[in-house]
């Protein structure tokens, strides 16, 4: 594997084997299997769990991590292209990606959307820009439009639970947040969703939509794993017979890069905040999701996120073991 960088790459009998794998080293530990091998891991934007969780990954499976973000005591780093370099930045993201990447035998790389041009977010301009950079196999810690991490934990999540995969209703539901927040996970997790062959439903308010792109993609997985995609702004209708609800924000796409129209737009949108009178009409055990980090109170209340439906410690520690089991087959892991 040279490239772990969209869940739709893979088929879903590889998506399979790595969640058998990832299983099989939680209750296995292989201590020696990556020992010498180095991660490297770049963060041009903020984490908890992805940060954590591949260095412990790395190191349970012996071998080492180092991390890079420019909040640490580096030079300045410039990432625009073309620029004369007269400012604070002492160094270009061109010469820095792949000085980074030849310490490693493998690279993780976060850079959140830029949030200003949709066409160019969804073209992962900026995410391809620095891939193009290197020859070492990398791992995409969430770019612009991906988080194929956060979506082959969450699958694995949804099989440790016994969820179906075909017949499962799984609703991706748009929540309030006071900040328009990137679309990386919404469209890493309907495609995900529409993989494993459930029934999605993506629920958001009127200007909320995800790009045709995003859901044009997702409806040709579910043509091929036997799910479906459809979306609307009716609760109701959404929420019936759901066996996980899936919440997030993310910036409105009709009015995507002007956030002073994004704010306004959702200001009167507070009510989007998943509480139990949300699941008065799913199936009875179904399941809250969510990537975290997530907002209490805003998000999602105190009492579902601390209830019985609530998943998202599970899928915060399935990031540890997915990824392990990445790292396992990139970098040839002696079982
Ligand atoms: N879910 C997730 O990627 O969390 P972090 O942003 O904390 O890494």
């Amino acid at each position: 594997m040279n490239a772990f960088n969209d869940l739709a790459d893979f088929s879903t009998e590889e998506i399979a084997s790595l969640i058998r794998l990832a299983t099989h080293l939680d209750s296995n530990p292989e201590p020696e299997a990556l020992r010498g091998k180095v991660l490297a891991l770049l963060f041009l934007s903020p984490s908890l769990r992805t940060l954590a969780s591949f260095q412990a990954a790395m190191t349970r499976l012996g071998g080492g991590a180092f991390v890079i973000s420019p909040d640490m005591s580096i030079h300045g780093i410039e990432t625009r292209p073309g620029i004369v370099m007269d400012g604070a930045a002492a160094e270009h993201i061109r010469e820095a990606v792949p000085v980074i990447a030849s310490y490693g035998d493998a690279i993780g790389i976060r850079a959140f959307a830029e949030r200003k041009n949709l066409a160019s977010d969804i073209a992962e301009t900026e995410f391809n820009a620095l891939t193009d950079l290197i020859d070492t196999p990398y791992i995409n810690m969430e770019s612009a439009l991906n988080h194929p991490c956060q979506s082959l934990a969450d699958w694995k999540t949804m099989d440790d639970l016994k969820i179906p995969q075909h017949g499962g209703k799984f609703v991706l539901s748009w929540a309030y947040h006071p900040k328009a927040l990137p679309l990386a996970v919404p469209a890493a997790t309907v495609q995900m969703a529409a993989m494993r062959g459930m029934e999605v439903t993506v629920l958001r308010p009127d200007g909320f939509a995800l790009p045709d792109a995003v859901m044009d993609k997702a409806k040709d997985a579910a043509a091929s794993s036997g799910g479906s995609v459809v979306e609307t702004d009716e609760r109701t209708e959404a929420m019936e017979g759901a066996h996980v609800i899936y919440a997030k924000s993310w910036s409105s796409t009709r009015h995507y890069g002007d956030r002073v129209i994004d704010e306004k737009a959702r200001s009167e949108l507070r009510h989007w905040c998943v509480d139990d009178p949300w699941f008065d009409n799913a199936q009875d055990d179904c399941r809250f999701m969510h990537c975290l980090p997530v907002r209490r109170g805003v998000v999602v209340s105190d009492r579902v996120l601390d209830g019985p439906r609530s998943v998202v410690i599970h899928e915060a520690r399935n990031r540890m073991l997915a990824q392990m089991a990445v790292l396992h087959q990139m970098l040839g892991g002696r079982s």
